[in-house]
């Protein structure tokens, strides 16, 4: 139902859904026979399993989406039909248009809703929470459904050891919902950046229509995910840490206040960096990398709802959100939990 009241906007749901099939590291070099190593995969990402899905029985973006909101739904006890939006994440739509929002519009039968894609890669999801929020703060909506979906296998060159071993699949969502003045749970503070200059680092043609319209069409072809790991793993580290300590600033907080950090999940190494130089407790980060690997647009919500599994968060807790990725996209958001776990 629509509000005309100016709210206030928390997290009432979590949930995720990963496909069944497993991969593990030494698929690559056994099956594949590509050139790495348990060793180098390990402990240069930290990295040691990650979920696939299998195209071939239709598990694609949309439906792990649809899944991990249906699970969303179920555990807040409402139904499709009381969602008024769904913004959806994603480097990996089904389709070139219409967006896979609408695709999970349909398949989870949320009638009254209005649906969208955000795209932002590794950041998309914070992107689309700061979209939910504002929708709920401004007193249109009661309830958006934000969920963070990638299908990474199918745009993965399997030849190349760069990129293929670094991602997963899957899918996370969390429902956000107008809540009283007094309900501890709370939104609405967030530093987003982006910086487009840095596409040549972090890209994929596939999908756009530069390929295309080009004469000469560009170099390198194809749809696969093109990174240079070691542009990105810098930027990464200085930025994440930099964006935290604007946001805390500006909220006159230090990393004392927070209990805990749920940042996007790209390699250990980065979220080992960044938490030393914010001189973060290890115990109030959330690591997920080690048995999901990458799942871009899924890290952070996946990681929320494993947070929430784990009874780590506490009614008022704050948890700060960072996260960092192609465009170059990044940012942070700060936000009060609502409810014990
Ligand atoms: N197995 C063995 N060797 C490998 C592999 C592999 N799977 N992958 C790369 N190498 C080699 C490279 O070819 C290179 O060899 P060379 O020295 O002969 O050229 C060597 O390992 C070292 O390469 P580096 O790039 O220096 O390795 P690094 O330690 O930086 O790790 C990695 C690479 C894991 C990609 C890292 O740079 C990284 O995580 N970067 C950031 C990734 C990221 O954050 N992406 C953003 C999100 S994705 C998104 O937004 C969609």
């Amino acid at each position: 139902m629509s509000t005309s009241a100016r709210a206030r906007a928390a997290i009432t749901a979590t949930a995720r859904h990963f496909p069944e099939a497993v991969v593990e590291n030494r698929y690559f070099y056994e099956t594949l026979g590509l050139d790495t190593s348990e060793e180098w995969i390990r402990s240069r990402t930290g990295i040691r399993t990650r979920h696939r899905a299998d195209h071939k029985k239709g598990e694609i973006t949309s439906t792990l989406g649809a899944e991990a909101a249906r699970k969303a739904l179920e555990s807040r006890g409402i139904g499709a039909d009381d969602v008024d939006c769904i913004i959806l994440a994603t480097v990996t739509p089904d389709l070139g248009f219409p967006s896979t929002a609408c695709l999970v519009q349909d398949q989870i039968s949320a009638h009254r809703a209005w649906a969208f894609d955000v795209s932002a890669a590794c950041s998309g999801f914070v992107y689309a929470l700061a979209q939910a929020t504002s929708l709920v703060e401004s007193g249109r909506h009661q309830r958006v459904l934000v969920i963070g979906a990638d299908v990474m296998s199918a745009i993965l060159d399997q030849e190349d050891r760069n990129t293929c071993v670094l991602f997963g699949d899957g899918a996370g969502a969390v429902l956000v919902e107008a809540v009283p003045e007094d309900h501890p749970g709370a939104l609405g503070q967030w530093r987003l950046r982006s910086d487009g200059s840095g596409a040549e680092h972090l890209f994929r043609y596939g999908g756009g229509i530069l390929e295309r319209v080009r004469e000469e069409p560009p170099e390198p072809k194809g749809w696969y995910v093109h990174q240079d790991g070691r542009t990105v793993f810098k930027l990464a580290v200085t930025r994440l840490a930099e964006v935290v300590q604007e946001l805390l600033a500006a909220e006159g907080l230090t990393v004392g206040d927070i209990d805990l950090t749920v940042p996007h999940q790209a390699n250990i190494r980065i979220i080992e960096a960044a938490r030393d130089k914010l001189r973060l407790p290890p115990e109030k980060v959330m690591v997920t990398i080690g048995q999901w690997a990458n799942t871009t647009a899924a890290t952070i919500p996946t990681s929320l709802d494993l947070a929430v599994e784990q009874h780590r968060l506490r009614a008022g807790d704050r948890v700060m959100l960072a996260t960092f990725g192609g465009g170059f996209t990044w940012g942070a958001m700060l936000l009060r939990w609502g409810y014990d776990t």
